[in-house]
C-alpha cells in the first residue's frame, strides 16, 4: 500500500530522513512560552519573529468583514507564514498512481436527502503533495476528508485510496486503511487522563505494536515536535499549540505516508500556527502526502500550495500555487 503514497524518489529514505531533518537542538533547550509553541525545533529567523514580543506588527489577521480581494496597488503585509511558501519545495511527479483519487463522487447525508454534501466530485492527490481544501462553512471540507479515511462511504462515485476502492472496501479491512493515515482535529482529541508519552503510545499500542517499538517511536516523535521535556504532563497542563503538537505526534508516529488534517490550526493563534505549520510543511517535505482543510486564508495565501476550493459540494477551483480566494463571511 505504503508505495501508493510516496513517489519512488521519497520513497525509503523517508523514516531515516524524517529523523535527520530534525536539527540537532530541536528538543526545547531553554523555551519560553511562546518560542515552545512557535517551533523552536526550527530555527529558522522566521520562526524567531513570530515569538510573542515580536508578533503584534507581523501578524495580519484578517476579518470576515474585511475584503480579501487582492489588490495589486496594496502589497499583501509580511505574513507570520511568509517562511513557508512553496518556493524550494520538492516538485511532486504528478504521474502514476494517485494516493487519493475521487471518480464522480457524490455523497448524501440521510437526514439531508435532498442536499447533497458532496456532488460529483473527481480530483487526483499524488503522492508527496500538499494540498489545501477551502471553502465556506458547509461545503464540503470535513465530509471530503472523512471519505479519504472511510468514515463516510459515498453515496456514488468512487473514492480510491492507496490504489484501493474504499466504496466496495470491507469494514473488517479499514482498520488496515486507517494505519496508513495520520489525522489531525481542530480539538485535538487527546485522552485527558493519559500523559503526552501515553497519549502517542496508545496509538502504536492500538495496533499491537510490540513494547519496544512504543519506547524507542515515542520519544523519537516527541524529540520531533519539541516535546520531548513534556512526556509526562497531562494535556490540560499544555498550551494549546503544545496539545496540537502531540496530536501532530500521534498522528506521525507510526509514520503514515497520508496525514489527512480537519483544520488543525481552527483553534491556535497565528504564532502557534505557524509552529504546527511548520511541523506539517517538514513532514510532507520529508514524503507524506498531506491534505488538510482549512478556513485560514492567511496561511493558504502565504504557503502557495495546491487549493482545492469546494462551494456547496462542488469543486469550484483545484489550482497549483493557489490562494484561499474569497469566501466572504466564515
Ligand atoms: N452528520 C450529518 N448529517 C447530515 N448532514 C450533515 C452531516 N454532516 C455534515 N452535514 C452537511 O453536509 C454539508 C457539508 O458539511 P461539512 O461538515 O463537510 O462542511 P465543512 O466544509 O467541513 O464545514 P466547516 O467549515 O463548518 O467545518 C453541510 O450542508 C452539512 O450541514
Ligand atoms: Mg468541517
Amino acid at each position: 500500500m505504503a508505495s501508493h503514497f510516496r513517489s519512488a524518489e521519497q520513497q525509503g529514505a523517508v523514516d531515516d530522513e524524517l529523523m535527520q531533518f530534525v536539527p540537532s537542538d530541536a528538543a526545547p533547550q531553554a523555551p519560553t512560552a511562546s518560542a515552545d509553541d512557535t517551533g523552536e525545533l526550527f530555527s529558522s529567523d522566521a520562526v524567531a519573529s513570530a515569538s510573542s514580543t515580536e508578533m503584534p506588527e507581523a501578524v495580519h489577521v484578517v476579518t470576515a468583514a474585511e475584503p480579501a480581494v487582492e489588490s495589486a496597488d496594496q502589497p499583501a503585509p509580511e505574513s507570520v507564514y511568509s517562511s513557508l511558501s512553496n518556493d524550494e519545495a520538492p516538485a511532486v511527479s504528478r504521474t502514476g498512481t494517485p494516493t487519493v483519487s475521487f471518480k464522480n463522487v457524490s455523497l448524501i447525508y440521510p437526514a439531508q436527502p435532498n442536499k447533497p454534501a458532496l456532488d460529483d466530485v473527481s480530483l487526483d492527490i499524488y503522492p508527496g503533495e500538499f494540498v489545501f481544501v477551502v471553502g465556506h462553512s458547509g461545503s464540503g471540507k470535513s465530509s471530503l476528508l472523512r471519505l479519504i479515511t472511510r468514515e463516510l462511504k459515498a453515496s456514488s462515485g468512487q473514492v480510491i485510496v492507496a490504489g484501493q476502492d474504499l466504496t466496495k472496501m470491507r469494514n473488517k479491512k479499514v482498520p488496515y486503511l486507517r494505519r496508513q493515515i495520520g489525522t489531525v482535529y481542530q480539538d485535538f482529541k487527546l485522552l485527558p487522563d493519559k500523559t503526552v508519552y501515553e497519549n502517542v503510545a496508545f496509538a502504536l499500542e492500538c495496533i499491537g505494536k510490540p513494547r519496544s517499538v512504543v519506547k524507542a517511536q515515542v520519544p523519537e516523535v516527541l524529540r520531533l515536535v519539541g516535546l520531548a521535556e513534556r512526556m509526562n504532563h497531562f494535556p490540560d497542563q499544555l498550551s494549546g499549540g503544545e496539545q496540537q503538537r502531540v496530536s501532530v505526534a500521534r498522528a506521525m508516529v507510526n509514520r503514515p505516508p497520508l496525514l489527512v488534517c480537519d483544520e488543525p490550526t481552527g483553534n491556535l493563534d497565528p504564532a502557534i500556527s505557524l509552529g504546527i505549520m511548520k511541523l506539517l510543511d517538514l513532514i510532507n517535505r520529508n514524503g507524506t502526502t498531506v491534505i488538510m482543510a482549512t478556513h485560514d486564508r492567511e496561511m493558504v495565501d502565504s504557503m502557495r500550495k495546491r487549493v482545492i476550493a469546494l462551494e456547496a459540494g462542488h469543486v469550484v477551483r483545484d489550482q497549483e500555487r493557489g490562494g484561499y480566494g474569497y469566501y466572504g463571511a466564515l
